[in-house]
């Protein structure tokens, strides 16, 4: 794990391989940077009227450390908008960690945290920092076997200062929760970039044993005959084409108090979603690896939530299974009795998230949960909604919404809210069956949410379709191509800042 201390007074005179600044984009330049100006003999405003360099947001400039004991110099652009929040100092940390990674530095000094935003405190800009750097830094790199001198080299050490009057202790307390909130990143980061071959659902399982065990979470796996014994007819639907039978995965975090009723985090995990007799397309079907992406949030939260000990009753369940065609697979025309006892007719075989959700949902009433929240890569229709820069929230409880919607604010792991009005729930008006698994063309991702509102009926309930976010296939700052491990930090910082009083009964 990365070392981080706090530094005290001016980072100019730490002895560094590197010294990091934030610059604004402001023609008011800060004392620190005139005093690093002098001691680099102007080389800093020549930067500036020649227009190399302005402070854009994440614009960098690179220079040599002069006379100072710094090695060399990296200021990095801020922008000019301090009311956007701590995701500002996330991405400078990011896109400047990762270029000293390449420069071979291994630790470095960094003025970030000092920046003034708006409504941000001194904690949640350490945090960011620090979570810019981790997560910007990931890789998943144990199956290249070749160069391996040639990859970026990891960051080891960094001195934060953070500037104002913040204690020293209260800093060093939120840089130690961004580095295990980061690690837990990893972790579901790790568990979606695993390949299929590897990633049955005894495997996730097995993953979320291990978890369980080193964090101190309690963990119990349903195994297909007790899921058959208890009646999870959707799940079992959907399994019964892979020969890797499926797993039902309940992980329990007990940080509240005795008998407070806890809060249900359910996550979707397919483990491979080729879409089963109703085949998926070839193109990019690989990327369906990713489809357990909701699975691995709730594993990455509550991993976190154990090891920052969060004051909170929490259970976590995951339905792992593998959506294939085969000669045992379930067919278009199939119905199925759920778990909760209402049938469902199945017309197309790629829409499963939301079967092993209903059962999944239903099961989660045994824990008799103060509330629910469930994390799926549930609709391409999402993409089409929202593109990649946000997942859709819906649910039939507002207070929980805003909360959510609030979280991902102050996260920067963004949600839109999408409607979810009862028309919609005519389009799932079966003629065999009590439902039916696809609602049409329209309004795909509001179908679905309407299909697990029926699972969910007397929760307080929220549903995150995070098929479009939950996947990097270029690479940003601070989410490398791949699994971008989204939903663990927005559900911690849910979790942290949740208000149990507006917890209500809905009908
Ligand atoms: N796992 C997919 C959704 C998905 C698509 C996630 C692209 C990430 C990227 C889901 O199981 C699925 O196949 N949904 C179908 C539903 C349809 C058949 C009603 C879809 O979106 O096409
Ligand atoms: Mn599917
Ligand atoms: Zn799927």
């Amino acid at each position: 794990m990365m070392k981080v201390l706090i530094g005290k007074g001016s980072p100019l005179e730490d002895k560094t391989a590197c010294l990091v600044l934030g610059v604004w984009e402001a023609a008011q330049r800060s004392t620190l940077l005139q005093e690093l100006d002098e001691a680099l003999a102007g080389k800093v405003s020549r930067a500036f009227e020649t227009k190399e360099f302005g402070g854009k947001a994440e614009q960098i400039l690179e220079l040599d450390g002069g006379s100072l004991p710094a090695e060399r110099i990296v200021l990095v652009g801020l922008g000019s908008d301090r009311g956007g929040g701590a995701d500002l100092l996330r991405r400078a940390a990011g896109s400047v960690s990762a270029l000293l990674r390449q420069r071979k530095v291994r630790s470095f000094v960094c003025d970030l945290p000092a920046a003034e935003l708006d409504g941000v405190d001194a904690r949640s800009r350490v945090a960011a920092v620090i979570e810019g750097v981790a997560l910007s830094g990931y890789r998943y790199d144990r199956y290249l076997t070749k160069d391996r001198d040639a990859l970026p080299t990891p960051i080891a050490e960094l001195k934060l200062f953070a500037g104002g009057a913040a204690k020293l202790s209260d800093l060093e307390a939120a840089a130690t929760e961004a580095l295990i909130l980061s690690e837990a990143v990893c972790f579901a980061r790790d568990l979606v970039n695993a390949p299929g071959n590897l990633k049955s659902p005894a495997y996730l399982a097995d993953q979320a044993e291990f978890m369980a065990e080193e964090t101190g979470l309690e963990c119990r796996i349903l195994e297909e005959a007790e899921l058959e014994r208890r009646g999870f007819g959707a799940m079992l639907g959907v399994a019964q084409g892979s020969a890797r039978g499926p797993r039902l995965i309940v992980l329990e975090h007990r940080g509240g108090t005795l008998g407070d009723k806890p809060v249900a985090l359910v996550g979707k995990g397919v483990v491979f979603d080729a879409g089963g007799i109703s085949l998926k397309p070839g193109e990019k079907m690989d990327e369906m690896k990713m489809d357990m992406a909701g699975g691995a949030a709730v594993m990455g939260a509550l991993m976190a939530a154990a090891r920052l000990k969060l004051p909170v009753n929490l259970v976590g369940i995951v339905p792992a299974v593998e959506n294939l065609p085969s000669g045992t697979a379930y067919r278009p025309g199939d119905i199925l009795t759920s778990l909760s006892g209402k049938t469902i007719e199945v017309l197309n075989t790629d829409a499963e998230g939301r079967l092993i959700l209903a059962d999944a949902l239903t099961y989660a009433r045994e824990f008799e949960p103060a509330l629910v929240v469930d994390v799926a890569t549930l609709t391409g229709a999402c993409l089409v909604a929202l593109g990649q820069h946000a997942s859709a929230v819906l649910g039939n409880e507002d207070s929980l919404i805003q909360q959510l919607l609030t979280a991902g604010e102050r996260s920067g792991e963004k949600l839109w809210q999408l409607p979810l009005w009862p028309e919609y729930r005519k389009q799932l008006k079966s003629d065999f069956a009590d439902i039916k698994n696809i609602g049409g063309r329209y309004g795909g991702t509001i179908t679905a949410a309407a299909f697990l509102q029926e699972f969910a009926e007397g929760l307080n309930w929220a549903h995150l379709d995070i098929a479009g976010t939950a996947w990097e296939d270029s690479g940003r700052p601070c989410a490398p191509k791949g699994g971008t491990g989204f939903g663990v930090r927005l559900l911690v910082d849910f979790l942290r800042h949740r208000l149990p009083e507006a917890d209500t009964e809905t009908d």
